[in-house]
C-alpha cells in the first residue's frame, strides 16, 4: 500500500465502481436488496433472542434452551471474561449434519463429491453412506475407551474420512483437534502435548500435486517426541491411502490398526450423545504474538448454529440444485466450518479435493467445476492471484457455466484479483462474497450477501446478523462515520471463541485486555461512507503467508533454535502470490560466518520446527538488530529495510545504536 491519497483515489473508483446483483441471484436469494439486508440486521441486534431462537429453530435440539439466549461478560474489568448461548439447552452436531438428513429422506443424496490428486481418481459418499461412515468410526473411538470430554487429534489429508471422522468425535462428545496435513512433526507433537489425546487418526501418506506427503511417518515421529515430553498415544487408526511400503512410516504393534481391520467390521449404528449446548466441540491451534500456538476452543450449541445459519445466507445454498465447493483443507478453520458442518447441516453436495489448483495443470479447479456443476466455488486470494498469474487460458477452455457465485476468504483480496476472478472465472455473473472472519469467530463476520450487498472490489462490506463491528483508534475511543482503526466487535455472537484451551488468562489477555469491553480482533479496518468495511491487515504480530497464519515469533523462535543463531527478527514483505512473504534477520554466533549452506540450513529448520508453509524467502545476515534502549526490537525499521524503503524510516531517535540501520542496508541481498 502506498501513501493514504493513493488509497483515497482506489477507494473512490471502487465506491463509483459497485457491483450490483444480477436478478437471478436476487430472485432466488433468502435475504433480498440492501433494505431486506438491514431489516434483518436491525433485528439481529435490537431483538438477539428471537432472531436467533427463530434461526436456531431450523436445526434440531434434543432440549431447547432458557431465557436468555445469550448470557456473557467481556469486560475484564467486571470480572472474568464468559459467553454463554443456548444456555440449558442440548444438541448435537453430528445428529444435525448426518442423521438429520438421513431421517429426513435424503439418504441418496450426495455429501462428498471426492476428487482426488490424480484425475480419475474419485469417489461419492451420499448421506446414508456418510452415516454409517460415522458409526462405524464412532464404534471403533468406543471401543478403544473414548468417550464424552475425550480429546483425539486427527493428522490427514482431505479424504472423505476427514469431515467423518471430525462428525465421528461430535457425535460421541470427543473433541477433535485437527492438525493440518502440511505442520512437521515437531509442530504436531506440540499441539499433541497441548490437547493430550489418547488417539490420534491419521492416514498413510498422500499425493499433493507430485510430491508424496508421508502421514503416518510424520505421526510416528511427532508420537515419539511427544513421549519424550510425557505424553503417551495409546491407538492411532490409520487410513490405507497409499501403500505405506510406498511413503514411509511403520505400524508399531499394539497401538497402530488400519481402518480396514478396526473400523470396516464395525457396527454401522451408534446412539448420539446429547451434549450441552456448551459443552466443547473442538480445538483448533493457532498463530498469535507468542511462539506458542493457542487452542481455539468452540461449543457445540453456537458454533453449530453459526455455522449454519452463515452457510445459508452467505453463499445461499439451496441444497437441491446446488453443487458447492470450498476448495479449503479440513486443517483450518474454513475447512471446518465451510466444509465439514455449514454444507452438511443444509443437507448440501458438495465436492472434496485432496490435489492442488494448479496439478496436473492451471486448468484443475475449472475441469472439476465443469465435471461436477459445481454451482458454488469459495477460494483464497493467493489461489486466486496463482491462477491469475498462469493466464486466461486455463480458465476459459472451460465452460464453467455452472457457476453462479464466488467466494474468497483468508486475508484481503486486492482489487486486481476480485476483477480477474469476478470477470475471467465468472464471466461477469457471479457475485464475490469476500468473507472477512477468524478461526476465532468460527463463522463469517464481515461479509456480503449474494441477493442483497452491492460489492466494491477488494471490500468485505457490511457486518452478518448479530454482529456489531467498532472501530477504535489507538487510545480505543470509537470512531465515528468513515474513519480508520482498529477493529473490534462490540458483542458476542452464537460461533465465537469460548476460551483458549487450558489457559482462559491467555483468552482474556490476547482478545479482552487492550480494549475493555471489547473483542479485539487484531486487524485493522477502514470504514468508508457507505458504510462498508475494508479490511487492512493484520496490526499484531501475526503474518499471512498464502492465507495461513504464521505467528513471527513461532518463526523466530524455530530460527533460534539453530545452534548457530543467536538472535532473529521476522518481517513480512509483500509478495505478488503468497500476499506476504516471510522475511528474516538473523544473527549468528560470534565465530560463524554466513554462506548459502547455512542459509539452506536455517530455512530446513523452520520447515522442521513449524512446516513448510512457513518458510522464509529471505534470510537476511544482520550483525545487530535495530533495538530501543530498554532492548525492544523496532519491527517497524526492519519492515522500511525488507521493503528497501529505508528512506522512509520515520522516526529512529529511540534507536540505541542507529549505526545498526546503514548496516543492514549494506548486507541486503548478501
Ligand atoms: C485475515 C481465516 C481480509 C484477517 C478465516 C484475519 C481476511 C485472519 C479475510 C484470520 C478477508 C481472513 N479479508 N482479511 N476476507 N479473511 N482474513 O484465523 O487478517 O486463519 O484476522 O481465519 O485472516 O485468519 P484465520
Amino acid at each position: 500500500m502506498s501513501d493514504a491519497g493513493d488509497q483515497k483515489t482506489k477507494e473512490q473508483a471502487s465506491i463509483d465502481d459497485k457491483f450490483f446483483p444480477p436478478d437471478a441471484i436476487v430472485e432466488r436469494a433468502y435475504v433480498q436488496g440492501l433494505s431486506g439486508y438491514k431489516d434483518l440486521y436491525e433485528r439481529s441486534l435490537s431483538d438477539p433472542d428471537s432472531f436467533w431462537s427463530e434461526q436456531a429453530e431450523t436445526l434440531t435440539w434434543h432440549k431447547k434452551w432458557s431465557s436468555p439466549i445469550c448470557k456473557y461478560n467481556l469486560n475484564i474489568e467486571n470480572g472474568p471474561v464468559n459467553i454463554s448461548w443456548f444456555d440449558g439447552a442440548e444438541t448435537n452436531i453430528s445428529w444435525n449434519a448426518v442423521d438429520r438428513n438421513v431421517e429426513a429422506g435424503l439418504g441418496d443424496r450426495v455429501a462428498f463429491y471426492w476428487e482426488g490428486n490424480d484425475e480419475g481418481v474419485e469417489r461419492t459418499v451420499t448421506y446414508a453412506q456418510l452415516k454409517s461412515m460415522v458409526c462405524r468410526i464412532a464404534n471403533y473411538l468406543k471401543s478403544v475407551g473414548v468417550k464424552r470430554g475425550d480429546d483425539v487429534t486427527l493428522y490427514m489429508s482431505l479424504v472423505p474420512e476427514l469431515p467423518a471422522a471430525m462428525a465421528t468425535c461430535a457425535r460421541i462428545g470427543a473433541i477433535h483437534s485437527v492438525v493440518f496435513g502440511g505442520f512437521s512433526a515437531e509442530a504436531l507433537a506440540d499441539r499433541i502435548l497441548d490437547s493430550t489425546p489418547n488417539v490420534v487418526i491419521t492416514v498413510s501418506g498422500t499425493m499433493r500435486g507430485p510430491k508424496p506427503i508421508p502421514l503416518k511417518a510424520i505421526v510416528d515421529e511427532a508420537l515419539q517426541i511427544s513421549e519424550g515430553k510425557g505424553h503417551t498415544v495409546h491407538h492411532v487408526l490409520m487410513l490405507e491411502q497409499l501403500p505405506l511400503s510406498d511413503v514411509g512410516g511403520s505400524m508399531k504393534a499394539g497401538r497402530d490398526v488400519t481402518w480396514r481391520e478396526a473400523v470396516d467390521s464395525q457396527p454401522d449404528d451408534c446412539p448420539v450423545e446429547w451434549m450441552p449446548a456448551e459443552a466443547p466441540l473442538f480445538k483448533l491451534y493457532t498463530s498469535g504474538s507468542t511462539g506458542k500456538p493457542k487452542g481455539v476452543l468452540h461449543t457445540a450449541g453456537g458454533y453449530m448454529v453459526g455455522a449454519m445459519v452463515t452457510t445459508k445466507f452467505v453463499f445461499d445454498v439451496q441444497p437441491v440444485s446446488d453443487v458447492y465447493w470450498c476448495t479449503a483443507d479440513c486443517g483450518w478453520i474454513t475447512g471446518h466450518t465451510y466444509v465439514t458442518y455449514g454444507p452438511l447441516l443444509l443437507g448440501a453436495t458438495q465436492v472434496i479435493f485432496e490435489g492442488v489448483p494448479t496439478w496436473p495443470d492451471a486448468g484443475r479447479c475449472w475441469s472439476i467445476v465443469d465435471k461436477y456443476k459445481v454451482t458454488i466455488f469459495y477460494t483464497a486470494p493467493t489461489a486466486i492471484r496463482a491462477l491469475h498469474a498462469r493466464g486466461d487460458a486455463f480458465v476459459t477452455r472451460y465452460s464453467r457455466a455452472s457457476l453462479r457465485l464466488l467466494g474468497s476468504v483468508g486475508e484481503p483480496i486486492n482489487p486486481e484479483a476480485w476483477r480477474w476472478y469476478y470477470e475471467v472465472v465468472g464471466g461477469g455473473r457471479c457475485p464475490i462474497m469476500d468473507t472477512w472472519w477468524q478461526t476465532e469467530t468460527g463463522s463469517h463476520m464481515i461479509t456480503p450477501l449474494p441477493g442483497a450487498t452491492p460489492l466494491k472490489p477488494g471490500c468485505a462490506t457490511l457486518p452478518f446478523f448479530g454482529v456489531e463491528p467498532a472501530v477504535l483508534d489507538e487510545k480505543g475511543n470509537e470512531l465515528q462515520g468513515p474513519c480508520e482503526g482498529i477493529l473490534v466487535i462490540k458483542r458476542p455472537w452464537p460461533s465465537m471463541m469460548r476460551t483458549v484451551a487450558g489457559d482462559h488468562k491467555r483468552f482474556e489477555q490476547t482478545y479482552f485486555s487492550a480494549f475493555k469491553g471489547y473483542y479485539f480482533t487484531g486487524d485493522g479496518c477502514r470504514r468508508d461512507s457507505d458504510g462498508y468495511y475494508w479490511i487492512t491487515g493484520r496490526v499484531d504480530d501475526v503474518l499471512n503467508v498464502s492465507g495461513h497464519r504464521i505467528g513471527t515469533a513461532e518463526v523466530e523462535s524455530a530460527l533460534v533454535s539453530h545452534p548457530v543463531c543467536v538472535e532473529a527478527a521476522v518481517v513480512a514483505v509483500e509478495h505478488a502470490i503468497k500476499g506476504q512473504s516471510i522475511y528474516a534477520f538473523v544473527t549468528l554466533m560470534t565465530g560463524s560466518e554466513p554462506s548459502d549452506a547455512l542459509r539452506k540450513e536455517l530455512i530446513a529448520t523452520v520447515r522442521k520446527v513449524i512446516g513448510p508453509f512457513a518458510a522464509p524467502d529471505v534470510i537476511h545476515w544482520a550483525p545487530g538488530l535495530p533495538k530501543t534502549r530498554s532492548g525492544k526490537i523496532m519491527r517497524r525499521v526492519l519492515r522500511k529495510i525488507a521493503a528497501c524503503e529505508e528512506d522512509q524510516l520515520g522516526d529512529t531517535s529511540t534507536l540505541a545504536d542507529p549505526s545498526v540501520v546503514q548496516q543492514l542496508v549494506e548486507l541486503r541481498g548478501k
